[in-house]
């Protein structure tokens, strides 16, 4: 074994430098020394959309792509979503080992009694559009919760920052359950305590007359999984995202609100939404030959396949196979179930899609259960931001912790014009 650094010679100068390896990395500042004279700035790494960086060091989640590995804090994906719920990962994800079971019964109380929004909120979503996409509600209004608690802004205050994060997770489905019943023209339906996390989601969304809203706990158990495995996902775009804005150091709402945002554009949060409209395109199982022939003609890419880490199977589409066929006990069958397990079975024997390694990702069958329970495709990307919430407070006091994050600021590669002199509009030619 040589020694962890990397020699490189500059063929522009001659000279040679010996740069330390750090956990299979090269610190890109390094490169700086790496100069052709005094006035030259020094050597940068150009890598759009982060292909090959580390932005930073983190303990919350582990992915191998190549072998479909999850982990959070160390727990395999599959173990969690046999048996924990999603309290709990929550709790493991922002304090990173599980809960005492006392620990967990005080996170519970906590989260439970921060479920409820201010009135004012509640006015504030009135003022959307009958039509108003619901994730767009959920942009506004979480940002808008940061005008509500201004000790938010304390975010090197530990007790601060705990608060803040109860509030977050215990508020994210309310939002998200008065958006979707505003698009309706449904009454808002209040937290009910009684119920766990989950299920009184399920009563906020679908409550109708009944004094008291039982939820199938088939379903209930159904969405706790889901959100165990939409929990984190390491550096995400979302993610990337509110370590991004966090690291201005504004507080939590804010940073949480830009995550949102990010889960409204269709690539992120909105792959499930493509899914179904694909399945739904496709229709029947006799003509998925002939989409698979323009898939490979490159004219429509399979959506819900294919994943920028994972290069095998996505590790929570397995989970997620098994929890559809227990929601439609429930629910009924749904005709794209057939759909889309003919069309996974044909693309795993196909050459194509074996050689570019694309395998059925997480969004491939999630969206099916949505339809199924009952959710419009509009509500898809909200399930997915309401669960994340846990992942991105962890990574965001992570990040704010971590001695080797200051404000996030690229560097670019300009190549505008030079400098040129200022010419009034009268004196420029038409
Ligand atoms: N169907 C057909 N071909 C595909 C697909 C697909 N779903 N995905 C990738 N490919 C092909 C590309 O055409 C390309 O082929 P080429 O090398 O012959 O030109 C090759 O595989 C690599 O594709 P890239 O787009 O460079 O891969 P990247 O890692 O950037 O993309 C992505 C990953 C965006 C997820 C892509 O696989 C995709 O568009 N999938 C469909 C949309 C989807 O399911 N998105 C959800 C992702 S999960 C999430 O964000 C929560």
């Amino acid at each position: 074994m040589g020694r962890e650094s990397l020699t490189i010679t500059d063929n522009r100068t001659g000279k040679t430098y010996e740069l330390p390896i750090e956990h299979g990395t090269i610190r890109a500042p390094e490169l700086r020394q790496i100069k052709t004279g005094p006035d030259d700035f020094g050597l940068m790494t150009y890598d759009p959309a982060f292909l090959n960086t580390a932005a930073c060091k983190s303990r919350v989640t582990f992915i191998d792509g190549d072998k479909g590995i999850l982990r959070y804090r160390g727990y395999p994906i599959e173990q969690l979503a046999e048996r924990s719920t999603y309290i709990e990962t929550a709790y493991l994800l922002v304090k990173g080992e599980l809960p005492k079971p006392s620990h967990l019964k005080a996170f519970i109380h906590n989260i439970t009694h921060h479920t409820i929004i201010h009135e004012n909120i509640k006015k504030f979503i009135d003022g959307f559009h009958y039509d108003a996409h619901p994730m767009g509600i959920m942009v506004g209004t979480v940002g808008a919760l940061s005008t509500f608690y201004s000790d938010a802004k304390r975010i090197f205050d530990p007790e601060s920052r705990r608060i803040q994060t109860h509030r977050l997770v215990a508020k994210m489905p309310t939002l998200a359950a008065f958006a979707y019943r505003h698009s309706i023209g449904m009454p808002y339906a209040y937290p009910d305590n009684e119920l766990s996390y989950t299920g009184n989601f399920l009563n906020m969304l679908f409550k109708m007359t009944e004094l008291k809203y039982k939820p199938n706990p088939v379903l209930e158990r159904a969405i706790d999984v889901l959100f165990i495995l939409h929990a984190d996902h390491e550096q995400n775009c979302s993610t990337n995202t509110v370590r991004s804005v966090g690291s201005s150091h504004v507080d939590p709402f804010s940073a949480v609100a830009a995550a949102c945002a990010t889960q409204y554009g269709p690539l992120h949060g909105g792959a499930n939404e493509a899914a179904i409209r694909m399945l739904m395109e496709i229709g029947s199982v006799e003509k998925i030959p002939d989409y698979i022939k323009r898939v490979k003609a490159g004219e429509v890419r399979l959506q819900g396949f294919g994943h920028r880490i994972y290069k095998n199977y996505d590790p929570r589409a397995k989970i997620i196979k098994k929890v559809a066929e227990q929601v439609f006990e429930v629910t009924g069958r749904s005709p794209l179930l057939d759909v889309a397990l003919e069309l996974e079975r044909i693309a795993l024997a196909d050459d194509y899609f074996i050689s570019h390694r694309l395998y059925p990702n997480v969004d491939f069958y999630s969206g099916i259960i949505y339809q199924a329970m009952g959710f419009p495709m509009d509500m898809f990307p909200v399930l997915f931001a309401i669960p994340r919430t846990a992942g991105w407070l962890a990574q965001w006091s992570e990040m704010l912790l971590d001695e080797d994050q200051k404000i996030a600021r690229p560097r670019q590669i300009y190549l505008g014009p030079g400098e040129r002199d200022y010419v009034p509009v009268a004196e420029r030619s038409e």
